[in-house]
């Protein structure tokens, strides 16, 4: 793979085709399209006529010219890419995705993307790079044939009057952000006989262990010593033993202010069957992706010690499976949590809590001041907000309000939920502390929340439901469908800029 970076003479790139962004309803005309449309003999004025292509987000042409003088390439493609007005640095993600995947089904092996946005150099640059390495994610590892082989293998991208320097630096950026997108789609899309606790483990140490994190791994012996008897019941039913998977990451320089420590905590579901409270049969399949929480903080901690921020971090991650046996967890269980709280299990399926319980809790203890745990822990989410936000929740408006933003820089969506006693009241117990789900079908996805809360002490907190944002099961024109990655990028950017 070759990326490369460059700041004038688009039009002379050394490569088969050349990319530009469309705006909806711009003209051939325009001050950026007439110097195409000469290039083409007028195929773009002629394209637009015809009304072959309006410049709607995810759209393309492809126009194929004889190249005259400087030029080299001999493919013009139009990617449409929606309102002026709506495209920030951010968009270059979906356009680089969408300009590559489409050029890859004609073959074409290179080519560069002007970027036409007014975001920085640098960030432009990182986005159309991360845009770019992602889209080309499939799910046919495990096939032998029909396997899909082309590829484009070099990107240009092209920042008009931008500083060399400060588009290479993006470059760098991206690779480092699209790479760790793809290895936790990776982890989500593996079949749960091959991605079982263990062998989430060991991925995540020899992730650790490329890219200079400390890892530890918690076995269940270690796990029953320091009282984790939520998680466990959860575990006990699998002949596959739990992990917890702990990742540290410490800067060169700390920069972080009054000791703050941020912890990345994911639920590491390898598969949910539901437990005695068996799932249906139907689209349980689906329920491999139940550690996609868990895969989320391995990514996100990759990227954070590739591009080594100024703050600590550590990550943990409860790998468990969920499964029915003679000797699982049945509902009306009482278990007693790491912090020494009660819970009654009333539904086996809702496992996600019963393990992320005992992982803030931990991580907690670790000495994290700050807490974002990332979970595929509710239907309801998706019942509310669908694949297009992911649901927040917390004990610290600052820190939600900074995950929001931080997601809107990044094209990524976080919808606020409500949490408040009278929710937390809801999951009382009559003979326990707490119960592990509220009444039913009522604020699913709050319940599962301030279960959670209940195990959080004095650290700042926000739980990220991605149960909706995870998977999307149709793809789009710049991803294949499957695993998404979400919420690496803005948990990155989190790390870096705004905690
Ligand atoms: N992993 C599921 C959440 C889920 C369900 C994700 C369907 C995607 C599609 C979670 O462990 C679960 O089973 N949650 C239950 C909670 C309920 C028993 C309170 C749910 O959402 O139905
Ligand atoms: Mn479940
Ligand atoms: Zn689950």
């Amino acid at each position: 793979m070759k990326l490369q970076a460059i700041t004038s003479k688009f039009t002379e790139a050394n490569v088969e085709a050349l990319a530009v962004p469309v705006f909806k309803a711009e003209k051939a005309s325009s001050a950026t399209l007439k110097e195409f449309d000469k290039l083409t003999g007028g195929l773009v004025a002629d394209i637009f006529k015809n009304e072959e292509f309006k410049g709607d987000a995810g759209s393309t042409a492809l126009i194929r010219f004889t190249p005259k003088g400087a030029v080299k390439a001999s493919r013009l493609l139009l990617v449409g890419v929606g309102n002026e007005s709506d495209f920030e640095a951010s968009s270059v993600f979906t356009t680089a995705g969408t300009a590559t995947r489409f050029l890859r089904t004609r073959n074409v092996k290179s080519f560069a993307l002007l970027s036409r946005s007014k975001g920085t150099a640098s960030s432009i640059a990182q986005n159309a790079v991360s845009g770019f390495i992602t889209s080309q994610f499939e799910l046919d590892k495990y096939k032998t044939k029909d396997k899909n082989k082309k590829s484009v293998d070099s990107f240009t991208i092209c920042v008009d009057g931008a500083k060399l320097a400060d588009v290479k630096a993006g470059i760098t950026r991206g690779e480092a952000i699209g790479s760790s997108m793809n290895f936790t789609r990776e982890l989500a899309n593996e079949p749960p006989n091959i991605l079982f606790p263990i062998e989430m483990a060991k991925r995540a140490q020899a992730m650790a262990k490329e890219v200079g994190l400390k890892c530890e791994i918690l076995d269940e012996a270690r796990m029953t010593k320091m009282g984790m008897g939520s998680l466990m019941s959860v575990s006990k039913g699998s002949s596959q033993p739990a992990q917890m998977i702990v990742l540290r990451y410490t800067p060169a320089k700390n920069t972080a202010k009054n000791g703050e420590l941020l912890a990345l905590v994911g639920k590491g579901i390898t598969f949910d069957t539901g437990g005695i409270s068996l799932k249906p049969g139907d689209g349980m399949d689906a329920m491999k992706y139940d550690m996609s929480g868990g895969a989320t903080v391995l990514g996100t901690m990759r990227a954070i010690a590739l591009l080594k921020p100024g703050r600590p971090v550590i990550g943990v991650v409860a790998a468990v499976e969920n499964m029915p046996d003679g000797g699982a967890s049945r509902p009306s269980d009482v278990v007693t949590a790491m912090n020494g709280k009660t819970i009654e299990i009333l539904n086996t399926d809702a496992e996600g809590r019963l393990v992320l319980a005992d992982a803030v809790a931990y991580a907690e203890k670790q000495g994290a001041t700050h807490i974002v745990d990332m979970a595929t822990l509710t239907g309801a989410v998706i019942i509310a907000l669908g694949d297009l936000n992911t649901g927040i929740m917390g004990n610290d408006q600052g820190l939600m309000d900074r995950i929001i933003e931080m997601g809107k820089a990044n094209g990524e969506g976080f919808w606020q939920l409500p949490v408040s006693s009278e929710y937390s009241k809801m999951i009382r117990s009559d003979i326990a502390d707490v119960k592990n789900i509220g009444p039913r079908g009522k604020a699913g996805t709050i319940m599962g929340a301030v279960f959670i809360q209940e195990f959080i002490d004095k650290a700042k907190w926000a739980h990220l439901d991605i149960a909706g944002t995870a998977w999307n099961d149709n793809g789009k024109s710049h991803m294949s469908k499957g695993p998404t990655g979400v919420a690496v990028r803005t948990l990155l950017d989190l790390v870096e800029n705004s905690l």
